[in-house]
Parts: C-alpha cells; sequence; structure tokens
C-alpha cells in the first residue's frame, strides 16, 4: 500500500471524504480509530504516506484521536497529512494535531479543512437537501484537490490567526472537562422500539440495552452518532433541540457505519 488513511466519523462525513481520496490516490487502506483503540499495542502503518481523517470538535480534536496518536509509530512514514472535515470553523484542530505529532516525534507536513454539513444538532440541525448536496458537491471538488496535493507530496498547512486560537481555547478546553458528564443530556423518548442501532453506531461502546432501551455509560465522545442515526429518531438532548433535523452523509449507508465503529456488521443482533 502507498497510503494508509486513519479515520474517525461520527455520521459519516469524514468517511466519505476518506473513500473519495482513496478512490482519486488508488493503492489505499482506510483504517478505523476506533477499531484500532480496541486492540492493545502500537499502530505501525505499513505504507510511505499516512493521513488522518477526522472531524473538528469544538476546534479541536476529537478525545479519540489525541488518544490514538502517542499509539502509532511514523518513524518509516515520508508524508503526514491530514484532512479535518467540520461545519464550517475550526482549522485550530490541525495545529493541535501537529502538536500532538511532534510529541510523538514527527509531524504533520499538510492539512486541510473542508468544509462538509454540520452534525452538531444544538447549532441548528441539518440543513435541507438541496443545501446539504450543494456543501457536499464543494466539498467533493475540494477533496478532488487534496488528492492531487497528496500525490506531490505538497507541503502546506493553513493559518493560523489568533482568532483561531482564541476559538480553541475558549471552547475545546471546556468541551474535554465536560465529557464524563456529557451523556447525561441525551434521554429516549416512547418512539425508541430497542433495536439498538444507537448501541452499533457508536464508536466508543458507550451504550447498553437494557430493558430495550439505551442506557449510557458515561464514556462518550459527543460524536453525536446514536443521535443523529436512531431511525426512529428517539433519542434526544435537551427539549429544544427535538425537532432539529438529524443527518448522516447520505453517500455512507448505515451498514458501513456500523462497520467502521464495531468491524463487522452486526444490524441483525440486538
Ligand atoms: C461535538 C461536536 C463539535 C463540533 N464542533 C465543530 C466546530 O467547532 N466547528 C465546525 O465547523 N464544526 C463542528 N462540528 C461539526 C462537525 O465537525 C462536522 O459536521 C463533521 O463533518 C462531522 O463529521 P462526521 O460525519 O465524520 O462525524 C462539531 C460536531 C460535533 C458533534
Ligand atoms: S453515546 Fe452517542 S454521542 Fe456518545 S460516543 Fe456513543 S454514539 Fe457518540
Amino acid at each position: 500500500m502507498t497510503t494508509t488513511l486513519y479515520v474517525f466519523t461520527g455520521t459519516g462525513n469524514s468517511l466519505a471524504a476518506a473513500e473519495l481520496l482513496a478512490q482519486k490516490l488508488g493503492d489505499t487502506v482506510i483504517e478505523s480509530i476506533p477499531i484500532l483503540m480496541k486492540k492493545a499495542g502500537p499502530v505501525i502503518p505499513d505504507s510511505p504516506k499516512v493521513g488522518f481523517i477526522f472531524p473538528v470538535n469544538y476546534s479541536g480534536l476529537p478525545l479519540i484521536l489525541s488518544k490514538f496518536i502517542p499509539r502509532i509509530s511514523l518513524s518509516h512514514v515520508s508524508y503526514t497529512f491530514a484532512v479535518a472535515t467540520a461545519g464550517g470553523i475550526g482549522r485550530y484542530a490541525l495545529l493541535q494535531l501537529d502538536t500532538l505529532l511532534k510529541e510523538n516525534g514527527s509531524l504533520l507536513q499538510a492539512g486541510w479543512m473542508v468544509r462538509m454539513v454540520d452534525n452538531y444538532i444544538p447549532y441548528g440541525g441539518a440543513p435541507d437537501d438541496k443545501t446539504q448536496k450543494e456543501i457536499l458537491a464543494d466539498a467533493e471538488r475540494q477533496l478532488s484537490d487534496i488528492a492531487d496535493f497528496i500525490q506531490l507530496k505538497k507541503k502546506e498547512m493553513p493559518k493560523f490567526p489568533l482568532m483561531s486560537q482564541i476559538l480553541h481555547y475558549s471552547l475545546y478546553p471546556r468541551f474535554i472537562r465536560s465529557l464524563p458528564e456529557i451523556d447525561n443530556r441525551f434521554h429516549v423518548d416512547d418512539t425508541c422500539n430497542g433495536f439498538g442501532i444507537c448501541r452499533k453506531v457508536c464508536p466508543a461502546d458507550n451504550i447498553r440495552i437494557l430493558d430495550e432501551r439505551p442506557v449510557w455509560q458515561h464514556h462518550c465522545l459527543f460524536c453525536l452518532a446514536c443521535i443523529n442515526l436512531c431511525p426512529k429518531e428517539a433519542i434526544q438532548l435537551e427539549e429544544k433541540h427535538r425537532k432539529k433535523r438529524r443527518y448522516r452523509n447520505p453517500s455512507v449507508p448505515l451498514k458501513k457505519l456500523i462497520q467502521i465503529q464495531s468491524g463487522f456488521d452486526n444490524s441483525s443482533d440486538q
């Protein structure tokens, strides 16, 4: 393999981005960060190019990616890049990744932020289908250019104006501190049919099904997969968000999202 893409996703944007890059680049393998995190030992890529594809969380990195970086050995890798998918802002996440990689003896040679559909329900919910299509078509064009840059091993990092740093430090540390209790914000309503899709799409094994209802286990990543992907829309945050439109990247079937989190399609069991 020439390229390995390490992917974390909640609602499919980052997986769709990785699949598009893999298709354009050829000779590329996609590895799931949640699955690798369930295994012990170091992660040693078998390719000269390595990329990290992930969603921006409060202008920073998803916690699982911060925990993954110290486990990966990049000493044989000649080109390291990242694509952060986001609803619009948060490129500071790329600088955070570069810092973590440097602590691990490597660095980020190129990083891009790609605007995709925002899956963060409290910001307003997903836009209508037409708007989603436009956003994702722009993203596809940008990813196509990024694939060309990766082929050329282009070195390119965005600028990080003071504002991006202020945004990161005013939002991100509080978000990370809130994670151990954050799933107390979820509840399930009477439309829940107990199928347990929420459990299967959870990248953190944070949901148990008890008496045909999800019970959150307090090690949530707040990726919002469970609330966005519940087919009955039975999972709720605060009452004011009940009617907000849910989101799954339209090019990523639910089955694939289950596979990327758990490694197998267990959609017929509970
Ligand atoms: C907890 C959380 C925080 C987020 N923070 C940001 C943010 O700071 N800036 C932004 O542009 N989008 C933000 N988003 C939106 C996601 O980064 C964006 O929709 C991403 O493409 C989702 O990727 P996925 O489908 O691979 O999970 C946030 C989403 C979540 C769930
Ligand atoms: S419980 Fe929901 S929001 Fe938390 S990590 Fe699992 S799927 Fe993501």
